[in-house]
């Protein structure tokens, strides 16, 4: 027998560890569904202060108590710590970087919590991390096959494994994923002094005038994959803003740059067996149990229960790309209506709050607002809302919409990036499709959206096919860890990549 593949999975953020949205669902997903395939998987992550050690299980490593990690010109101590992912049929390794002014002092991942505004080091922050990713390699005498990583805040990872030590990870290949194209880890020019890297590496750092760090990450990478076919096919055509960075994901594809779609981890998000739900349930109960998560949501929110109002859930990052602002010119007009209630959770730019409160105080009896973020919280949202709203300009998968349907919660969602993947726009003439789709990135188009989905909801007949269909579907992780095996293999091999998946 062949022995396993063995990988290094970085992210910047892993449930149960650190979430601020779906990426850190999704890096726990991927890996179980990987484990249970037979890679030998490994995560690593930073433990940022609102990590805690005890809930975690996180203990220190003897061998990796000090690692010295040079930022710039100074060098800075990290700790790697360890600790374990599980589900209740596997389990992988977990390595944290920790270091107190970096880390382990601050409240929020990538933003002050207070101002909302991003920290001022965070390129020191990243780079620090991500060397301190390789350096514990290299201290391990560990070479994986692949090292995988996500997003902006381990780009660089890449470029300091090709860069600094190509002769030790000679045989490491490289994955990258784009889950988001939205931030970019762009930075000024004096970043590049920091990275340490010699002069020479600074046109594949620099883009526009500035360092950019998902540029470096693409740069480097043997294969880049984005999180839907649909996302990777917008960002080659333009039709989603690629920061300027479609011309070389062009070059790439389609041997090397991909979509493949997310999935849903069953043990977490499961109606059945959900452990954050007092009331859990199946499609045969859903009817049952529904209205009494709805009457625990509404309490929560402090709204008041009335069975004939539809409960419409949103768990939004306050960003104009998650189309804050088409929520916000469109919901007074629904609002005013007064035969439907929102409920709200979310976070981001203080504009964006406001404008919610003034909402609240504008529409106590039918909108409630919970700002930040609260897992106990999405997951009942998701289990008492009727249906649940995601008006995306661009959306590269999303996650919400798959947990709305195995929630039997109806998604009102607009056609982008994994929205467009993941949902079919019901046909009351044929009964098929799982949630109600719309084209126009306008309010009009929104509150048509929402229109629709009241009408369908006051036939109980159209209704109930309608959440049966999402309840239906599968969205395990299966596919999309078969997928990645087989990429990390063919990696491996060295063979020329599979032609595949974007539609
Ligand atoms: C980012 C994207 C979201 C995607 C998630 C996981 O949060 O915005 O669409 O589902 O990453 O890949």
């Amino acid at each position: 027998m062949p022995r396993p593949i063995n990988v290094l999975f970085v992210s910047p953020e892993v449930y149960p560890f650190a979430k601020t949205g779906g990426l850190a669902d999704v890096s726990y997903g991927l890996v179980m569904a990987l484990r249970e395939l037979g890679v030998d998987i490994r995560v690593m992550l930073p433990k940022y202060g609102c990590v805690s050690e005890r809930k975690n299980h996180i203990h220190e490593i003897r061998r990796l108590r000090i690692i010295e990690i040079p930022v710039g010109h100074r060098v800075e101590p990290a700790s790697i710590k360890s600790s374990t992912l599980q589900n209740p049929r596997v389990r992988a390794q977990v390595y944290v970087t920790t270091n107190y002014a970096y880390f382990d002092s601050r409240k929020g991942l990538y933003s002050d919590p207070q101002t909302g505004k991003p920290y001022a080091d965070n390129d020191e922050r990243f780079l620090f991390f991500c060397r301190s990713v390789v350096e514990m390699c290299r201290f391990l005498r560990w070479f994986p096959d692949v090292i995988h990583y996500n997003d902006w805040q381990t780009a660089m990872v890449g470029a300091y494994v090709r860069a600094l030590y190509p002769t030790e990870f000679r045989r490491t290949r490289l994955l990258f994923t784009l889950h988001s194209l939205t931030e970019l880890g762009v930075f000024p020019p004096e970043t590049f002094a920091k990275t340490g890297l010699p002069e020479r590496y600074a046109e594949q750092l620099l883009h526009r005038g500035m360092v950019n760090f998902v540029k470096a990450g693409i740069e480097f990478a043997d294969v880049v994959t984005t999180v839907s076919p649909s996302y990777a096919h917008e960002l080659l055509t333009g039709v989603v803003d690629s920061g300027g960075l479609d011309e070389l994901l062009r070059r790439r594809h389609p041997e090397s740059f991909i979509g493949i779609l997310n999935g849903v981890d069953p043990t977490v998000w499961n109606p059945r067996t959900d452990p954050y739900l007092d009331h859990r349930y199946d499609a045969e109960t859903v009817w049952l149990t529904k209205p009494l998560n709805k009457q625990q949501l509404l309490q929560r929110f402090e709204l008041r229960y009335d069975p004939k109002l539809p409960v419409i859930g949103v768990i939004m990052r306050l960003h104009p790309v998650k189309g804050i602002e088409l929520f916000l010119e469109a919901a007074p007009t629904l609002l005013a209506r007064r035969d439907l209630q929102i409920v709200f959770l979310g976070d981001g730019a203080s504009e964006y709050r406001s404008a919610l409160q003034k909402l609240q105080r504008q529409f106590p009896r039918y909108f409630a607002l919970h700002l930040g973020f609260d897992e106990a919280l999405a997951h009942l949202i998701e289990a008492g809302s009727d249906m649940f709203l995601m008006p995306s300009l661009q959306e590269p998968c999303g996650q919400n919409q798959m947990y709305s349907m195995l929630y039997g919660t109806v998604p009102i969602v607009r056609a982008t990036g994994g929205l467009r993947d993941t949902v079919v726009d019901f046909d009351p003439a044929t009964g098929e499709g799982t949630g109600i789709v719309f084209e126009e990135p306008t309010a009009e188009a929104l509150r048509a959206a929402v229109e629709r989905a009241l009408q369908l909801y006051q036939q109980p007949e159209l209704w109930q096919r309608l959440v049966a269909n999402g309840m239906a579907q599968d969205f395990s992780w299966r596919h999309a860890a078969r997928h990645y095996a087989e990429l990390y293999r063919t990696l491996v091999r060295g063979k020329e990549l599979a032609r595949a998946a974007v539609s």
